[in-house]
């Protein structure tokens, strides 16, 4: 049985003010919130802040990206135990922004991939397609070469250390969701390239999906059997959305 995982990304959002609203109204309605896993993951001058406010509650934290460097001379990089340094948890890896906004490869997600776990930190792998990758049909030969590169680098054991999130680029901030159909059959796609390598490591993965995830239509999505959990960005900068979708993934 996976343990549902529900994802809040902040991306460049908040204010040392709207972080200790937002948290203060997360983490109040967290006590409902049994049998799933809660994570924020703010910018990086907001983390102390946000241990500092939830070291005490059930809700874990990550950062938004990490240098594939442990450290050294790279000016404006942060390293993973740096993250770790301020009790982050998680690391989101391979963000579609930052692949295609900062020329993120494949390769460089992969040694990301290993910084993270080498730092002790849970990578929260991102895969997914562009809209003309879409509308080409080439959805599943994307997502699988995607994470081939990093299988191919760290091998399937390593990936057992990891989350996967699945999230169709033309469904990211644009109010457009994937149906539930069509995200569940790409997570099956995922999840079945990792069972033929490994049964156990494919069963145990947990993959979550991400993209306009919002509370109207979080119940169908989380209701799939191979969604697991949301990677949600704008529904995660307001506490009532986000712990509706929280709620969602209790009751899924
Ligand atoms: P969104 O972002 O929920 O605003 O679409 C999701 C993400 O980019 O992780």
């Amino acid at each position: 049985m996976r343990k549902p995982l529900v994802v809040g990304n902040w991306k460049m959002n908040g204010s040392r003010l709207s972080v200790s609203e937002l948290l203060a109204g997360i983490v109040s309605g967290s006590t409902e919130l049994n049998g799933i896993e809660v994570v924020v993951c703010p910018p990086y001058p907001y983390i102390p802040q946000v241990e500092s406010l939830l070291k005490e509650s059930r809700i874990s934290w990550g950062g938004q990206n990490l240098s594939a460097e442990a450290k050294g001379a790279f000016t404006g990089e942060v390293a993973g135990l740096m993250l770790r340094d301020f009790g982050c948890k998680y690391v989101i890896i391979g963000h579609s922004e930052r692949r295609s906004l900062y020329f993120e490869s494949d390769q460089l997600v992969a040694e990301k991939f290993v910084a993270a776990v080498d730092a002790g930190l849970i990578p929260i792998l991102c895969l997914g397609e562009t809209l003309s990758e879409r509308e080409a049909g080439i959805t599943e030969q994307v997502v699988a070469r995607q994470l081939s590169v990093v299988l191919d680098k760290v091998g399937v054991a390593e990936l057992a250390k990891s989350v996967v999130a699945y999230e169709p680029v033309w469904a990211i901030g644009t109010g457009k969701t994937a149906t539930p159909e069509q995200a569940q059959d790409t997570h099956a796609f995922i999840r079945n390239k990792v069972l033929e390598l490994d049964a156990g490591v494919g069963s145990h993965l947990q993959i979550l999906y991400g993209g306009s995830m919002k509370p109207s239509n979080a119940e169908e999505l989380l209701n799939k059997p191979d969604i697991d959990g949301g990677l949600i960005g704008g529904a995660a900068l307001e506490s009532e959305a986000f712990l509706s979708i929280c709620r969602a993934a209790v009751n899924a």
